[in-house]
């Protein structure tokens, strides 16, 4: 995702912004830019492309300022591109703006500012709040920014440079990552601490709802009121490596806790306010496309194959539908019959997957209308297709996929619920059961994550197995599949899942005294047959962790250990049932020793066949 810093002090700035951008890198981005006080005057470079494209660019100005701020963006609203970069200006080039997050409510505000006579340039969200902001301002400009925050919606971390006040630079959070690095006659802001470790070790952690003005005499904070806020010093001990991981220990923790916040950027701004309807603006198939199609196929590699999964009992259960899920590599070659009239789905975090771009490709040849679903904005699959949904996950950094495939379940969600709601498959009151369920989900992961902790030792012994079986029915086993494919990749210890009533035609021959069985046990239309079937394997001595909802106190008695999950529709479980299961792959393999992050003969994004 985006990143932002800002400095001022004694010393040339732009050396310092560069600096903290290239330490931001490890976050994701597709083009950079700084803004800096230059002879009164706001200077702006900017570059679609790597940090050295800016550097080279900046050396034919050479400027001399000691204050300024910098961005490197991770596309969102508008693709890559030198005019779509941050900083953004407002019309008379008196403020610049640079942001990290998403303003959900831009469209509204971009059609009010234009009507009152604003000229914007490019397609990013972001360009309304400079305007915003020339707009509101009278003589101060924290007073402006202040004003400005209060007709925002969605998510930002901001910093403000003005020519009217040169020596100052105002910032703003609201669920985006913040931080002001304390040095001496001098001071920092970032979107992370890696940007400002090698200045300073002294941090203040910016709050939601905070405001930041910074001068070469000192910070203030102030909460939403404009009351002062009396921040404690965080003194950061890690070092640099492990500064970039935002202490955790590896980059696969760090987007395992990451995964409410990415849930809650993939629903937000597609649900309308009265949280009664999913919204996809962005598709542009109409409700009688919806209506007249005839089947969908889903077709991805790896994890994204395994929210596919997902994805065909949700579309199905909800819009009645058929769907059919492919692996990529098959799909493409087995000749599929498939034409106008269907619905080819493509799930891909990175959207360069080789055989999904060429199922893709087959798709549109024979017909059909395709739908990218994607991590990366201008992605080849998103330049591709008929029609994209973004997932917002975030960039992820560890080679074994986690909120990337969290957030394209809540794709899926979205696409049933949608489809149903236009086709009049569901009623109006599940659909906003349905609404209100996902926008638990956030939180509920979090509980999972805290109740979580401490896990570790527990799964010491499970360590130093050598097979492991993972069981579900329904969804349960969709997810099964992906809790499976978590712990082999990264732990090298061999698994396999199965649908739990398949599990008596081979597989059971393989259990015996000692084998971990993951058995899951959300889905409770068919909990007493999973039941059953726990019971056929425990009968063989498999030591068995079962995984169901809080309040249900009767598995217990049938298995080993219990991993609770809080309550939802059956429909959403795989977004919290994934969790315990991402978790125990994790510490699996950290207690075997293994690469978490990079595992071996595995790569991140897989564009050769
Ligand atoms: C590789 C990655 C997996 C990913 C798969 C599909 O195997 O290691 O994590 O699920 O590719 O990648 P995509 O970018 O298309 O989702």
């Amino acid at each position: 995702m985006c990143g932002i810093v800002g400095y001022i002090g004694p010393k040339s700035v732009v050396p310092i912004l560069l600096d903290g951008l290239k330490k931001l890198e490890y976050r994701g981005y597709d083009s950079a830019g700084v803004a800096v006080i230059e002879k009164n005057k706001i200077l702006v470079v900017k570059s679609v492309g790597k940090i050295a494209k800016l550097e080279d660019k900046i050396a034919a100005y050479t400027p001399e300022g000691s204050v300024g701020i910098g961005h490197t963006r991770w596309a969102t609203h508008g693709r890559p591109s030198d005019v779509n970069s941050h900083p953004h200006m407002d019309c008379t080039g008196k403020f610049a703006v640079v942001h990290n997050g998403i303003i959900e409510n831009y469209i509204e505000i971009r059609e009010w500012l234009e009507s009152e006579g604003h000229r914007f340039v490019s397609e990013t969200d972001t360009e309304v709040i400079p305007h915003l902001i020339e707009h509101l301002f009278e003589d101060s400009i924290e007073q402006a920014v202040r004003d400005a925050i209060k007709k925002l919606e969605g998510s930002y971390a901001m910093a403000v440079l003005s020519k009217a006040e040169p020596g100052k630079i105002v910032a703003a959070r609201k669920d985006s990552p913040l931080i002001v690095g304390l040095g001496e006659d001098e001071y920092f802001l970032a979107s992370d601490i890696p940007a400002t470790l090698s200045y300073t070790r002294d941090n203040y952690i910016i709050n939601d709802n905070e405001i930041v003005v910074i001068t070469a005499q000192g910070v203030k904070v102030t909460d939403a009121e404009g009351n002062e806020v009396n921040k404690e010093i965080f003194h950061v001990k890690w070092d640099a490596v492990a500064a970039e991981k935002g202490g955790y220990p590896h980059f696969m923790l760090k987007e395992i806790y990451e995964q409410p916040k990415a849930i809650r950027e993939t629903f937000s701004g597609r649900l309308s306010a009265d949280n009664k309807q999913v919204i996809l603006n962005e598709l542009n198939m109409t409700p009688e496309d919806i209506r007249n199609l005839k089947n969908i196929f889903i077709v991805a590699c790896g994890t994204a194959y395994h929210a596919g999964m997902v994805g065909k009992y949700v579309i199905e259960d909800l819009a009645r539908i058929p769907v059919t899920v492919d692996i990529a590599s098959e799909f493409r070659y087995r000749n599929p019959i498939i034409g106008k009239g269907d619905l080819v789905i493509v799930i891909s975090q990175s959207g360069e997957t080789a055989d999904t771009l060429a199922a893709l490709r087959e798709s549109q040849k024979a017909g059909a209308r395709v739908l990218a679903v994607t991590n990366v904005v201008s992605s080849s699959v998103a330049r591709e297709a008929d029609d994209v949904i973004y997932t917002w996950a975030g960039p992820e950094i560890a080679v074994a996929s986690t909120k990337a495939y969290s957030t394209q379940l809540i794709a899926m969600f979205l696409l049933g619920i949608h489809f149903a709601q236009v086709r009049e498959a569901i009623g109006p009151d599940y659909a906003e059961r349905l609404i209100a369920g996902m926008k638990e989900l956030p939180q509920q992961v979090d509980e999972i994550l805290e109740e979580m902790a401490g896990l570790e030792g527990f799964l010491k012994e499970y360590a130093k197995r050598q097979n492991t079986f993972f069981l579900g029915r329904g969804l349960d086993y969709a997810v099964a599949m992906e809790g499976c494919l978590k712990l082999k990749e990264i732990s090298y210890m061999h698994a396999e899942a199965y649908a739990a009533g398949e599990l008596k035609h081979g597989t059971l021959a393989l259990i015996e005294d000692g084998v971990p069985v993951v058995a899951l046990a959300t889905q409770m239309d068919l909990y007493d047959k999973m039941v059953s079937n726990i019971k056929e394997v425990k009968a063989r001595d498999a030591q068995v962790i079962g995984v169901t909802y809080k309040g249900n106190t009767e598995l217990k008695k049938v298995v080993d250990h219990v991993m609770y999950i809080p309550e939802t529709d059956r429909v959403l479980a795989p977004v919290l049932t994934v969790v315990p299961l991402q978790l125990l792959a994790y510490h699996i393999a950290v207690a075997r020793g293994c690469d978490v992050d990079k595992p071996r003969n595995l790569a991140k994004s897989v564009t050769v066949e």
